[in-house]
């Protein structure tokens, strides 16, 4: 199959409207198409089709327990899917959507149980970006997308990535440029008595709590031996191919930390990938830096970190290290990703 790339340029309507129609016939048709939204690219089908939504996990070698999100451009679309919707729910999509949030609601029979991996829930998002939010409009049925990789591999902020994990894959990427948040949607899952955060993301635990007064955090953001409540963080995620070293803690004492560790491997002549800040990188001469912003710059650095990861996953660096940001407001999202990249590789300063 060959994967077409088309770009989306708001300057020209008329071709913007083009692109949009040709992806809409795709998915119309049953196919599947790599579509940007403002956290990471999504590979979309309509989520109402079975056959169409087990096109998504062939190309992207997902197991079939780990459920889809549905993606919708208003309430009407909403009731087709969601059993009954919460107050917690409501008050949520009334406050952040659309925008980069997921919630967890009990599914109408509409919902096929492959595209929930069996699950009786569904998870709901209704995307900021507009691309999105038009092509989901003009199919009239929500999309089912998880984010456009490889599974196991990070999340595409790019059309570019996403090529180079679907090429052959997939037959059309709409490329709307980079994704402006850059870790996928905040998870809250609205079945209980109290919103539960199952994966955290740009709306943060300090933003819900401004709405409600108890909000929890999925027991296994903080026990590793606790099995999440989103099948799918279960799984080996964000990983390169190479071993990833986070650092975590006292930024202070970071850099010193950093530099002892990258001497050691270089000296048994090992390349290696250096993702920090602007300030720790000054402290450390590597031969492969990436700096992902300034210290603190969360919305930066949550809008590089994948990038990050990519751009030495193909570089082939023999390690890469990785300075960890603090974990309050948008600092608990870009942990939770490198934490996972970084499997059991994680240094404490
Ligand atoms: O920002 C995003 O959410 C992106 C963009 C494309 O919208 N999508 C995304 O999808 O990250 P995906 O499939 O890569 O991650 C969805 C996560 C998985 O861990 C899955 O297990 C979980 O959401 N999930 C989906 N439906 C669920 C449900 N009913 N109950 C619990 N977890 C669910
Ligand atoms: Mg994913």
């Amino acid at each position: 199959m060959e994967t077409k790339i088309i770009k989306l340029d708001k300057e020209k309507p008329l071709e913007y409207e083009a692109a949009i129609n040709e992806a809409v016939a795709l998915l119309k048709k049953g196919e599947i198409v790599a579509f940007p939204t403002e956290t990471v690219y999504g590979l979309g089908a309509d989520g109402l089709r079975e056959e169409a939504a087990k096109k998504i996990y062939a190309a992207k070698g997902r197991p079939s327990d780990n459920p889809l999100i549905l993606h919708i451009d208003s309430l009407k679309m909403m009731a087709q899917i969601a059993d009954s919707l919460p107050h917690m729910a409501m008050e949520i999509m009334a406050a952040f959507c659309p925008g980069p949030v997921t919630i967890i609601v009990k599914k109408k029979d509409s919902v096929p149980l492959s595209v929930t991996g069996g699950l009786d829930t569904v998870g709901v998002r209704w995307p900021g970006n507009e691309a999105a939010r038009r092509l989901i409009g003009a199919v009239g049925s929500p999309l089912a997308a998880p984010s456009a990789n490889i599974s196991g591999s990070p999340s595409p902020t790019t059309a570019q990535a996403v090529y180079d994990d679907l090429k052959g894959r997939v037959p059309l990427i709409l490329d709307d440029g980079a994704c402006s948040v850059g870790v996928e949607s905040t998870i809250v899952d609205c079945t209980g008595e109290v919103p539960v955060i199952l994966r955290p993301g740009a709306i943060t635990l300090e933003m819900l709590k401004e709405l409600f007064p108890v909000v929890r955090l999925d027991a296994a953001l903080h026990d590793p031996n606790a099995i999440p409540k989103a099948p799918g963080l279960k799984y080996r995620h964000y990983a390169p191919k190479m071993p990833v070293y986070l650092f975590k803690g006292d930024l202070r004492k970071t850099a010193g930390k950093m530099a002892q560790e990258l001497d050691k491997l270089e000296a048994e002549g090992k390349t290696v990938g250096v993702i920090a800040s602007e300030e720790t990188m000054a402290c450390l001469s590597p031969s492969a830096p990436y700096v992902y912003g300034k210290r603190g710059e969360l919305d930066k650095i949550a809008s590089n970190i994948f990038a990050a990861l990519r751009y030495f996953d193909r570089k082939n660096v023999d390690a890469i290290l990785v300075e960890g940001t603090g974990e309050d407001e948008l600092g608990l999202a870009v942990m939770n990703r490198l934490q996972k990249a970084a499997g059991g590789n994680v240094i404490e300063v």
